[in-house]
């Protein structure tokens, strides 16, 4: 049984055939009607949510299926206490296929580890967030016709944001993808993606200071909002607040094909008379995240028809304790602490759930 944690837990071919799924949605999608009839979707979602709560549901609903779910943690048996362990086996008592948003890093792993059904990781903290990537991916795909041979400009708050983390896993294994990081120096790229990722991959980068700066090599511009609800503290966030704000007049260098995406929500990094300009594609992103949501839900019940196993752990140390806070095992007691060997080379152990390297 498959489950999406992590964007690479699906191989390239895997996204192919997914972004190929969505395009055929897009082309019938009476087709897909009552694919999933009489199957249900829980939303397990612990963190704020529009766009990926309701995407999902509506995929859901697209499909012929039927949805249950809670939107904010204090509906469920989290403020009594109860685990995410324990709140996934319940809930694959009543649903076919769970979709969690957690606030703490590697939660819906430790879902994926307890289910009896595919869990799907709808963003876990500052880590991970597959499924924008799927939007992220099949718009890329549709404004550029390729994934190989771009250049990717990241905006914003590269520290906490969780969809550029994933976007820049997934990319990584794509060919002749060079990569611009824009961001405040306080909120640059955490060591898993610059180190793991961009480095070890030989992948070209390079940090700038303005958007300005990059502006006419950039492919695709990938704006993000800061992630204020991550931050220390406010004061830290006002003083950021207004570090990069794309206008019209900043766009006057980029390519006449360029495309800027944004998972969104916005708050004033584009500003909206951008909004007008045909390389903005933010909104047409949101409606890509749905079909392939749809293509992700079918793929994954499908394959839990097939083989209801779970896959195994990769192997692990237990001797290591994680001290990152934001990590799922800071609240959870009884978790066991996970290490798993990263680099080999350099003898890098980082935790096998938020993949903060050991000390
Ligand atoms: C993103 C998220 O939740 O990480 N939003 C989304 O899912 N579309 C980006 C954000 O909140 O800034």
């Amino acid at each position: 049984m498959r489950s999406l944690i992590g964007i690479n837990d699906f191989s390239v071919e895997e996204l192919d055939t997914l972004m190929e799924t969505a395009i055929d949605i897009i082309a019938d999608p009476k087709k897909y009607s009552e694919k999933c009839k009489g199957k249900k979707l829980a939303t397990l979602f612990f963190e704020p949510s529009t766009r990926t709560r309701l995407s999902f549901e509506a995929a859901m609903y697209e499909l012929g299926g039927s949805v249950l779910g809670f939107s904010e943690p204090n509906s469920s048996s989290a403020v009594k206490g109860e685990s995410v362990a324990d709140t996934a086996k319940i809930l694959s008592c009543y649903a076919d296929i769970l979709v969690m948003r957690h606030f703490k890093e590697g939660a819906p792993y430790v879902a994926s580890r307890n289910a009896t059904v595919p869990v799907i990781n709808a963003g876990d903290g500052g880590h991970n967030h597959p499924t924008q990537t799927l939007a992220d991916l099949l718009t890329i795909y549709r404004c550029k016709g390729r994934l190989n041979d771009l250049t990717i400009g990241y905006c914003g708050d590269l520290k906490y944001g969780r969809t550029v983390h994933s976007l820049i896993s997934a990319l990584s294994r794509y060919t002749g993808i060079k990569t611009v990081l824009i961001a405040p120096e306080k909120l640059t790229l955490p060591s898993y993606i610059r180190q793991d990722v961009l480095e070890k991959k030989g992948m070209p980068y390079k940090q700038v200071s303005s958007l300005e700066e990059a502006m006419g090599e950039i492919d695709v511009l990938y704006m993000t909002r800061l992630q204020r609800e991550r931050f220390a503290n406010d004061d830290e966030y006002e003083c950021l607040k207004n570090s990069f704000i794309l206008t019209p007049d900043k766009l006057k260098d980029a390519k006449k094909d360029m495309c800027i995406l944004h998972p969104l929500p916005r708050v004033n990094e584009i500003s909206v008379a951008v909004d007008d300009d045909p390389r903005a594609k933010y909104f047409e992103q949101a409606l890509n995240g749905k079909y392939m949501r749809m293509a992700l839900i079918l793929k994954l019940l499908k394959e839990a028809e097939e083989n209801s196993e779970r896959e195994e752990e990769p192997q692990y140390r237990d001797d290591l304790r994680c001290d990152n806070f934001r990590c799922v095992t800071a609240t959870e007691q009884e978790l066991q602490h996970k290490f798993v060997l990263t680099d080999e080379e350099n003898g890098v152990y980082r935790c096998l759930y938020c993949e903060s390297k050991a000390r």
